[in-house]
């Protein structure tokens, strides 16, 4: 019989003690001696020698160099694709008749690339047309079905767990390491596109297994999948809580933290022009210094990448309660720490 193999597609992937493990030997990554910068491939390190490949179906900025720079820093090998860019077009449905642009199918691809790596990161994407089929991840689970090595999620349809890790390190980092019953707010954003939500979903289940109080703020229309916000509060240890306002100063009051995200409604999934008027009706969702002043000494967190003053101002972005820089920074030191805990020498 195959063994297992152990995946890191979620949050829920570090179950119990191991989510504070994971971010506390990413902290331990960050404070240690830079590694020498080594001038070829190979070098040493706890992953010497293992391969890891990357695969993006969407562009990426961060993930991208932070998963490349923490496997060479491991001293792993680290090779990025782009389907239907730098390598060929996959077809992600089963059983379809593949005569059309697409010239591999995905299993076939995942195959392969497990038969030459150690691990596989994937980045998918969201099909936005079924809220309750993005949720099921069909794209990462038949990539994480097909492969005999570890995959690592690096985005998919609802879940973005290595940016969660990352939000969660900058957190500890600046509101302390027990952030049970600190009040934290994930406010809606105003956005020219209809985004996934991947990142919110990722982030309530990040701040929920910390035990946070939790304020989801967004327009009627915008609220996130009652499911999602279920899924959250029973994973939620004791102290903590998730309350759903529709008044956006409401939530921020008394926040020690404010993540902004755009996320678009499944209510206009079939109509990109109804969506886009609807988001436009709460243009003024954007987040400004008035409104982080709500909060108790509040920073300001994002993903990125980010639209200027349209998600949030200048001001508070160039400001001094943004940590977005430094939460983007802590994506090395985290990803570096996921890949130690699915490759590192006790496995
Ligand atoms: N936050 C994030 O995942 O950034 P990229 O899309 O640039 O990787």
């Amino acid at each position: 019989m195959t063994p297992m193999t152990h995946h890191f597609l979620s949050l829920a992937d570090l179950p119990g003690v191991q989510l504070g493990l994971v971010l506390a030997k990413a902290a331990e990554l960050k404070k240690g001696p830079r590694m020498p910068a080594p001038s070829g491939f190979p070098i040493a390190g706890p992953l010497h020698g293992r391969r890891i490949a990357l695969v993006f179906f969407n562009p990426s900025l961060r993930t991208r160099l932070s998963m490349e720079f923490a496997a060479h820093m491991l001293g792993a090998q680290a090779v990025a694709l782009s389907p239907g860019a730098d390598s060929w077009k996959l077809e992600t449905r089963r059983g379809v008749v593949m005569d059309g642009d697409a010239q591999e199918h995905l299993v076939d691809a995942i195959r392969v690339i497990a038969e030459m790596s150690d691990a596989v990161a994937v980045r998918t994407f969201a099909g936005l047309r079924d809220v309750e089929e993005d949720r099921a991840e069909p794209i990462l689970r038949a990539v994480a079905a097909e492969s005999k090595v570890p995959v690592i999620n690096m985005e998919s349809a609802f879940d973005h767990p290595l940016q969660a890790l990352a939000d969660l390190l900058t957190l500890r980092e600046e509101l302390g390491r027990d952030l049970t019953g600190v009040p934290v707010t994930l406010t809606w954003a105003p956005h020219p596109k209809a985004l996934p939500m991947a990142v919110p979903a990722a982030f309530l289940r990040g701040a929920s297994r910390m035990g946070m109080d939790v304020r989801v703020a967004a327009p009627p229309g915008f609220e996130l999948p009652a499911a999602l916000l279920d899924e959250a509060r029973a994973a939620m240890p004791q102290g903590g809580r998730i309350r759903t306002f529709e008044n956006q100063a409401d939530a921020l009051r008394g926040s020690r933290a404010v993540y902004a995200k755009a996320w678009g409604s499944p209510l206009f999934y079939a109509d990109a022009e109804a969506g886009l008027a609807a988001r436009k009706r709460h243009s003024d969702w954007t987040t400004t210094e008035q409104k982080l002043a709500l909060g108790d000494r509040a920073i300001f967190l994002h993903c990125l990448p980010v639209r200027r003053n349209v998600v949030v101002t200048d001001e508070v972005l160039d400001g001094p309660r943004c940590r977005v820089y430094q939460e983007a920074g802590n994506r090395l030191h985290t990803a570096a720490a996921v890949l130690l805990h699915l490759l590192g020498e006790r496995k």
